[in-house]
């Protein structure tokens, strides 16, 4: 599944134009998939927003749960971008607030959907513990 939310105003972000890692912090014991982005192949799942945090993990095989189709319309995409938040766009109105209807926020917290690094750092994302049942590794 997938769209554009016509509520949305049009998300303004620079795609990555180099490779660059994303690792992906699975639990609370530190178990992390690093995944290696590499621009050309973009978009990898057409979840989400192409190159968005949930574009990379669902076509690297690392589930995170994106009820609405990844159109933030929905909270359930939740992650925190522990590091690397910097290069990633900001966020629009709509992220904001759904975010605010997410459990557990901090300051890095972003939609996974809506979430565009643009591939000038690694970025290290955890995913939250109501998401890490669905976790999964593997590739795609
Ligand atoms: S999947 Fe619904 S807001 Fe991201």
């Amino acid at each position: 599944m997938g769209g554009i939310n016509p509520y949305i105003e049009q998300v303004k972000a620079d795609l990555p134009r180099q490779p660059y890692t994303v690792t992906f912090v699975l639990d609370d014991a530190g178990a992390t998939r690093d995944v290696r982005v590499e621009p050309d192949k973009l978009p990898y799942s057409h979840e989400g927003l192409p190159g968005s945090i949930l574009d990379i993990a669902m076509g690297a095989g690392v589930h995170l749960d994106h009820a609405c189709g990844g159109v933030a319309a929905c909270s359930t995409c939740h992650v925190i971008v522990e590091q690397g938040g910097e290069s990633c766009n900001e966020q629009h109105e709509a992220e904001e607030d759904m975010l605010d209807l997410a459990p557990g926020v901090t300051d890095r917290s972003r939609l996974g959907c809506q979430c565009i690094p643009n591939g000038t750092r690694p970025v290290r994302v955890r995913v939250p513990s109501w998401n890490r049942n669905l976790a999964s590794e593997g590739p795609h």
